[in-house]
């Protein structure tokens, strides 16, 4: 069953572009879905794209536990999404959170949970909403 979240897009610590995986940030329930990489959507303007989640505090950051958040990479998108509304659609657990021993490992780390995210969402399917037709592909 697909799991949904939505929410406005919140400013990061500016962290994810030092990177090289800008992040889409969004408060999150305490409860909520599990900590961890999703594969899945993210919804924004009507236009659907593939996406990686990561949902938890970070731990190679925040050793003590910092806010749970959520965070959505955007494949091959680079806009500003801040003060949007987002739609995330978690298809797929990927894995729990780590804590990585430096910034290089924890990049690799992410360079597979997209690789992964490729191979179990269609990228090549995305839709545009117009007002007067509905869905049509992009
Ligand atoms: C796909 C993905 C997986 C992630 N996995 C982890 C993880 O296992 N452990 C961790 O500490 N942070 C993880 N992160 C969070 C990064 O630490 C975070 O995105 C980065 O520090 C940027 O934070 P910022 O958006 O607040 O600047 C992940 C982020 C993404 C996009």
């Amino acid at each position: 069953m697909i799991e949904i979240l939505n929410g406005t897009v919140e400013h990061g610590d500016a962290r994810g572009r030092e990177i090289g995986f800008h992040t889409a940030n969004l408060p999150i329930n305490d409860r909520e879905h599990l900590d961890g990489v999703w594969a899945g959507y993210a919804v924004v303007d009507g236009i659907r794209r593939a996406a990686t989640i990561s949902i938890g505090r970070r731990p190679t950051y925040y050793p003590d536990h910092a806010c749970r958040l959520a965070e959505v990479h955007v494949l091959d998108f680079l806009g500003d999404l801040y003060g949007k509304s987002m739609r995330v659609e978690l298809v797929t657990f990927i894995r729990g959170q780590q804590r990585f021993r430096n910034t290089p490992e924890l990049v690799a780390r992410i360079i597979d949970d997209v690789q992964v995210t490729r191979e179990l969402t269609d990228i090549g399917e995305q839709f545009i909403r117009l007002p007067w037709i509905g869905l049509v592909a992009a």
